[in-house]
């Protein structure tokens, strides 16, 4: 079976990649990535070697280039991951997301289509989206299921509702094999320092503010990037086609809470004084249109399909600070931009 895996060089892409090369020897997995900012083949390097890994540079967007490597390597499977993921550069940036995430995932699934010729057998189309399509929640209040109705809010994320109803618009219309998952936030490994842990972890380690938005009220979902490629691994082999299934860790934290369990825990790894990073938090302007709550019922996945996380939030966010102590070259140089120049020239078009 050839698996063609989008987006494999970004943050959860290397987790699945790596998930699938390993676990499945007898598949052979395509990662196609374009290395934008956010896409680092250092995050898949140890995968290079591998008799069953390819890795093929390109734009999901480009429908000449997308037809030339279905027509190459005959995918029979597509996990669709490849994306904008950014929501404040959705608010600065809004075009490219609708590139991206847009037009991208109706090349991609126009193409496929085109290449299945409408023999479905053993064919899927499994596209990774998120859970901010459903909109914001009240605190305290209810949960968002598989039938909450769309209420996308930042560009970002009306760009992946886009995304979602284009993919089940190719379902229902053509009859292709589709699957959707939509995850709350992943915390973990190989996360671009950009989203909040990362962000904050890299902060407190070079002494830098931390820039809370608005009050810090905010609540998110974490879940253990690993186990989002572990879910994903489930729905890929035993999900319904043209079901929707949701993931989420059951772990709501209000944004300042986990921040101050964040300093403490990066300090007492750091040899700090207690209390000294939290001396860092910043309250900053609010981001715009900053969605109040997400926190997703996973309970279809779990009944289901027989997916639970794996790991408790204070491990997970353990081991995902000694993963940054650890790689500080990794994090300098994404900082510093350094990657991008290295891999852009290595592999300046196509395939490898
Ligand atoms: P990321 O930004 O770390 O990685 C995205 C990857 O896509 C990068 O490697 C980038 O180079 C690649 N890419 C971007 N544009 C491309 C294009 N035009 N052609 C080919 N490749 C391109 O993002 P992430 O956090 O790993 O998110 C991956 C997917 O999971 C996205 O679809 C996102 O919407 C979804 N998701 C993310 C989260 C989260 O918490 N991070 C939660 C739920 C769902
Ligand atoms: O819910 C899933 C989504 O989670 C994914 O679809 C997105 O790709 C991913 O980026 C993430 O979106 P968020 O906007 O929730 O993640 P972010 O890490 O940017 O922010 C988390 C919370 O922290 C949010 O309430 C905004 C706040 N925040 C973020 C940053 C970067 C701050 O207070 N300060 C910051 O500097």
């Amino acid at each position: 079976m050839n698996v063609l895996i989008t987006g494999g060089a970004g943050f959860i892409g290397c987790h699945v990649v790596r998930l699938f090369v390993e676990k499945y020897p007898e598949y052979r997995i395509f990662n196609l990535d374009k290395l934008t900012y956010s896409g680092n083949l250092e995050n898949v390097k140890d995968l290079e070697d591998s008799p069953n890994y390819t890795f093929i540079k390109g734009d999901i967007s480009d429908l000449e280039f997308v037809r030339e490597i279905f027509e190459k390597h005959k995918f029979d499977k597509v996990i669709h991951l490849a994306a904008e993921s950014h929501v404040d550069r959705s608010i600065s940036d809004p075009l490219i997301f609708v590139k991206t995430n847009v037009m991208g995932t109706a090349t991609l699934l126009q193409v496929a289509k085109e290449s299945w010729k409408g023999n479905y057998e053993n064919k899927l189309f499994y596209h990774v989206s998120t859970d901010e399509v459903y909109g914001s929640l009240e605190l305290g209040g209810d949960f968002f299921y598989e039938t909450t109705p769309y209420d996308p809010r930042s560009p970002y994320s009306a760009s992946k509702a886009s995304s979602d109803h284009m993919v089940r618009a190719w379902g229902h219309t053509y009859k292709m094999p589709i699957i959707l998952s939509n995850c709350s936030n992943n915390y973990g490994a190989n996360q671009f320092p950009e989203k909040l842990i990362p962000l904050f972890i890299n902060n407190i380690v070079n002494g830098k503010s931390l820039p809370v938005y608005g009050e810090g009220i905010n609540v998110r979902d974490w879940l253990w990037v690993e186990d989002h490629a572990r879910a994903i691994d489930v729905i890929f082999h035993n999900g319904k086609h043209y079901e929707t299934y949701n993931i989420g860790g059951h772990n709501e934290w209000k944004n300042i809470d986990l921040i101050k369990v964040l300093c403490k825990l990066v300090d007492a790894k750091i040899g700090n004084e207690p209390g000294t990073s939290e001396k860092l938090i910043t309250f900053v302007k609010d981001r715009a249109g900053h969605d109040l709550r997400y926190a997703i019922d996973a309970s279809k996945l779990e009944n289901e399909l027989g997916w639970t996380p794996s790991l408790q939030f204070e491990e997970g966010l353990s081991k995902t600070i000694d993963w940054y102590l650890e790689n500080k070259e990794w994090l300098d140089s994404v900082t510093s931009g350094a990657y991008l120049d290295y891999y852009t020239k290595q592999y300046e078009s196509s395939e490898s």
